[in-house]
């Protein structure tokens, strides 16, 4: 049975995160986005995975400019020993109930649509909006029933994703 304890990110945890996105990705890009987002303000849904009480995965939800309310989803991460046992699914959906109960509308990322089938996000449903990301690998999910509010116009990440 899963012991995953799934909690907002807090102050005393940034050290962690970083850690965390560190060894899952190849840069250390990503855990200066994550830094970046938080400065910013943009960092919305920050949640942490607990296994032992001890942090082993992450994921974030950011504010992007859209002509509906939207957040992206990146970067999402689990420790290596930690993989493949339904961690990040668990963290992926957690945020987006998360992000349904504040009011956002939709949800976008740029990702593999194998893996993100399975929660709704479809490329379909992005594929009228404009962005830098536009492709096979662009992907939203409507929040709030089947189809977002707008279905199309200009989408951006948040600034802190312009300095990957
Ligand atoms: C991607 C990642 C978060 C998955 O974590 P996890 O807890 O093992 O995921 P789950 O157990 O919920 O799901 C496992 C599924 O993810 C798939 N998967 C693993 N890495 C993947 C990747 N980079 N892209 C797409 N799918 C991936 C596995 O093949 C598996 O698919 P299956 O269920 O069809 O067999 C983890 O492998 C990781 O941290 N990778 C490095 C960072 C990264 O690439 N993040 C994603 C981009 S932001």
């Amino acid at each position: 049975m899963s012991t995953l304890k799934i909690r907002p990110e807090e102050q005393g945890d940034q050290s962690a995160v970083r850690a965390i996105l560190l060894r899952c990705f190849p840069g250390p890009e990503e855990a200066h986005l994550v830094d970046r987002l938080r400065a910013q303000g943009d960092a919305e849904i920050m949640l942490v995975g607990e296994e032992g009480g001890e942090p082993v995965a992450f994921v974030a939800l950011s504010r992007m400019r859209a002509p509906l309310k939207a957040l992206g989803l990146a970067p999402v991460a689990v420790l290596p020993e930690h993989r493949n046992r339904g961690i990040a699914a668990e963290m992926i959906l957690r945020a987006l109930a998360d992000a349904r109960q504040a009011g956002w509308e939709g949800v976008f990322l740029l990702g593999d649509p194998g893996f993100y089938n399975r929660f709704g996000f479809t490329v379909e449903v992005a594929q009228d909006f404009q962005s830098p990301y536009a492709g096979p690998h662009f992907m939203a999910l409507a929040l709030r029933g089947d189809q977002l509010p707008e279905t199309s116009g200009a989408v951006e990440y948040a600034p802190a994703f312009s300095e990957l």
